[in-house]
This record gives C-alpha cells, structure tokens and sequence, in this order.
C-alpha cells in the first residue's frame, strides 16, 4: 500500500497538507514529537477521510530521528511514493544573545532532518512509477533576514537542495518541488506577527491554511520546480528583486527589530 509521509503533519502547515493529501484519497504517515496531539489527528482523519493514516512520534532533532522515521517504515512495510518534509522551526531573536541550541533546532530540523529523509527514501522512491518530494521553504528564502538570520538561510538551504537535486534527478521517476509560503496563521508566533500587519496587507499576502495546502498539493503534482502561493507574494519578489540588496536587508532588519520590540545598538 503505497503512502505520503508528511513531517509535522500533526499541526499547522503540515496538518493542512494531511487533510488536503487524505481529501484525494491519499493514505498517510504523520511524524511529529507530541504522541498524544498526533493520535487526535490520526484518529480524526481516519474518521473523516476513507484512507489508511498511521503516525510516529519521534524527535527529528535527535541524531537518529531521521533513520528511525525511515526504519519504521520499512519494519512496517510501508511504501512511500510521496514525501512531505513539511516539519520546521521559525523564531525570531538576536543572534548574539540566543542559546546555541536555538540555532541547532533549526539546523537540526529545517536542514539535516530534511536533507537525511530525503536521502533514506530516494532508494523507496525510485521504485514507485512516479514519486513525488515537496520540500517546505518559505519566503524567507528569498531574503538574508536579521533576527531570523539561521532560520532564512535553512529555507535558502532548502532552495538550493530542492533545485540542484531536482536537476540531478531529472528524467526519472521522481518529481521535487519547493513551496514558499509567505506568513500562515499557523500556532502563537505567527498569530501574533500577521495580526500587528494592517487589513489590506493581511488579505494581500496572507492566505488561509486550506488555499495553502491546495496548491501546494496542486503545484506538487503538477511538477511544479518552485511553488510561491499568492500572485502578491511573487509580485512581492518580483519587485523587491529590483531594489539594492542593501536597502532590502536593511529594511528588513527595521521591521524585525521593531517586531522584536528591543532597542538594539545599531552599527
Ligand atoms: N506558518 C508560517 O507562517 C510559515 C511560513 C512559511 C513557511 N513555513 C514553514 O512551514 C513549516 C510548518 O510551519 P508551521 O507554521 O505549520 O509550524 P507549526 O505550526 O509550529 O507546526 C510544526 C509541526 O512540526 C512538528 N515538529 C516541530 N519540531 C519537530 C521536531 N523536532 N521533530 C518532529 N516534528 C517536529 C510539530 O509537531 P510537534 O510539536 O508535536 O513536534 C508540528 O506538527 C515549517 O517548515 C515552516 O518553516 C511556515
């Protein structure tokens, strides 16, 4: 029985992506740290939804989570055609005074979970007639961001990795796109940054959960390279490509010291 395995299905983005994928008749293996959140999902879509939905928990930050992902579903003889690495950490904070594990977290995750998960599966996916990989990014990508600088280089990293590996795998059997969302109201942090953004902005660049998740499904078999949902959002690239590179950061970097609410010495 062939399955998509969604990271961090369990909740946010990747909760979306379940519900989407289960909606097209989709059977699904859901990771994510929180057994308990995880059972109420695999319950909830089995009821509503006529597939197969199995879950495990297990910690992508630890040094064998990414294995045992992939051992758990050979043990169990589950064959994989679609892979979601959906699972990320996002954050904002300065840099110098942050623990190192804040950066570890999302290196750990954003990057190493989602490079080694992909290399466990490439074998199992090569087998199916057409396969599919969807890589989480962000528009993040697109912009060194300070405050977030780790996180926004872990989504330039997943742009890279998609599209250099997409180009290796070309003409077989396996399809790998990337998605750039912008801003999803998603769990506290993200409530709390799209909520301080005026109306017209909000219905400009924020898209809702379940448009979210279509079209990322969408793109995703559609063989889509990279997916940015929301004409806005890639007018938005479009037309910041044009400013300096200078200004942009620096803006940037305005607006998150601002939404940090710190006064941080300039340079
Ligand atoms: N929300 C946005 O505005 C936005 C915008 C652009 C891109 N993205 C990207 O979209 C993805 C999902 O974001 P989200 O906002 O939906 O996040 P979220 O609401 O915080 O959900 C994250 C999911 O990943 C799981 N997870 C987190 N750390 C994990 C770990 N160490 N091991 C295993 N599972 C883990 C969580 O479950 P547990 O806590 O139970 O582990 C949960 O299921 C991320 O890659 C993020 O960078 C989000």
């Amino acid at each position: 029985m062939k399955y998509t395995l969604i990271t961090g299905g369990s909740r946010g983005i990747g909760y979306g992506l379940a519900r989407e994928c289960a909606g097209r008749g989709m059977n699904l293996l859901l990771v994510a740290r929180q057994q308990d959140t995880l059972e109420e999902v695999v319950s909830e879509i089995s009821k509503e939804f006529p597939v197969k939905v199995h879950g495990l928990a297990v910690d992508l930050r630890d040094s064998d989570g990414p294995l045992r992902v992939w051992e758990w579903c050979r043990k169990e003889s589950y064959r994989v055609d679609i892979l979601i690495n959906n699972a990320g950490v996002a954050g904002s904070t300065p840099f110098e005074s942050s623990d190192p594990a804040y950066s570890d977290d999302r290196i750990l995750v954003n990057i190493r979970a989602l490079v080694l998960l992909t290399r466990y599966f490439l074998t199992e996916l090569k087998t199916h007639p057409q396969s599919h990989i969807l890589n989480m990014g962000s528009l993040s990508a697109y912009y060194p961001i300070a405050y977030k600088s780790v996180y926004s280089a872990s989504k330039a990293f997943v742009h890279y990795f998609s599209r250099a590996l997409r180009q290796e795998l070309k003409g077989s059997n396996i399809n790998i796109t990337v998605i750039h969302p912008n801003g999803v109201r998603t769990n506290e942090g993200t409530f709390k940054r799209i909520d301080s953004h005026s109306g017209i902005t909000k219905k400009l660049f924020v898209l809702e959960l379940d448009e979210i998740s279509r079209i990322a499904v969408n793109g995703m078999l559609k063989h889509k390279s990279i997916v940015v949902p929301g004409v806005a959002n890639r007018m938005l690239i479009i037309i910041t490509r044009l400013l300096p590179a200078a200004f942009r950061e620096r803006r940037l970097a305005n607006m998150f010291r601002k939404e940090l609410g710190e006064i941080i010495p300039r340079e």
